[in-house]
Protein backbone atom coordinates (compact mmCIF):
# COMPACT_ATOMS: atom_id res chain seq x y z
CA UNK A 1 0.00 0.00 0.00
CA UNK A 2 1.08 3.20 -0.70
CA UNK A 3 1.38 5.82 2.38
CA UNK A 4 2.69 9.07 0.82
CA UNK A 5 1.62 9.57 -2.78
CA UNK A 6 3.72 12.90 -2.72
CA UNK A 7 7.08 10.55 -2.61
CA UNK A 8 5.99 7.18 -3.57
CA UNK A 9 6.34 5.98 -0.35
CA UNK A 10 5.21 2.42 0.46
CA UNK A 11 3.97 0.91 3.87
CA UNK A 12 6.97 -1.08 4.24
CA UNK A 13 9.74 1.40 3.77
CA UNK A 14 7.87 3.80 6.05
CA UNK A 15 7.76 -0.20 8.99
CA UNK A 16 11.65 -0.23 7.81
CA UNK A 17 12.71 3.14 8.81
CA UNK A 18 10.42 2.53 12.02
CA UNK A 19 12.43 -0.04 12.75
CA UNK A 20 15.79 1.48 12.38
CA UNK A 21 14.86 3.97 14.88
CA UNK A 22 13.21 6.60 12.84
CA UNK A 23 10.54 8.01 15.87
CA UNK A 24 8.40 10.48 13.64
CA UNK A 25 7.66 10.56 9.96
CA UNK A 26 10.09 13.40 9.25
CA UNK A 27 12.60 11.23 10.45
CA UNK A 28 11.49 8.52 8.70
CA UNK A 29 10.98 10.20 5.61
CA UNK A 30 14.59 11.63 5.75
CA UNK A 31 15.98 8.46 6.50
CA UNK A 32 14.66 7.63 3.02
CA UNK A 33 15.71 10.93 1.18
CA UNK A 34 12.27 12.31 1.19
CA UNK A 35 10.84 15.14 2.62
CA UNK A 36 6.79 15.81 3.32
CA UNK A 37 5.38 17.67 0.49
CA UNK A 38 1.64 18.08 1.22
CA UNK A 39 1.68 16.21 4.46
CA UNK A 40 -1.70 14.09 3.99
CA UNK A 41 0.17 11.07 4.80
CA UNK A 42 1.71 12.31 8.12
CA UNK A 43 -1.22 10.99 10.34
CA UNK A 44 -1.28 7.47 8.72
CA UNK A 45 2.74 7.30 8.73
CA UNK A 46 2.80 8.18 12.27
CA UNK A 47 0.32 5.89 12.91
CA UNK A 48 2.52 2.89 10.82
CA UNK A 49 5.55 4.09 12.91
CA UNK A 50 3.84 4.30 16.18
CA UNK A 51 2.70 0.75 15.44
CA UNK A 52 6.18 -0.37 14.43
CA UNK A 53 7.80 0.92 17.80
CA UNK A 54 5.09 -0.87 19.98
CA UNK A 55 6.47 -4.07 18.88
CA UNK A 56 9.67 -3.38 20.20
CA UNK A 57 11.63 -2.44 23.62
CA UNK A 58 12.22 0.94 24.07
S1 LIG B 1 1.14 12.27 0.47
FE1 LIG B 1 2.91 12.41 1.68
S2 LIG B 1 3.49 14.46 1.50
FE2 LIG B 1 1.81 14.29 0.19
Amino acid sequence: MVVCVCNALKERDVRDAARSGCQSPLAAYAALGRRPQCGQCIPFARALIAEERAGQPA
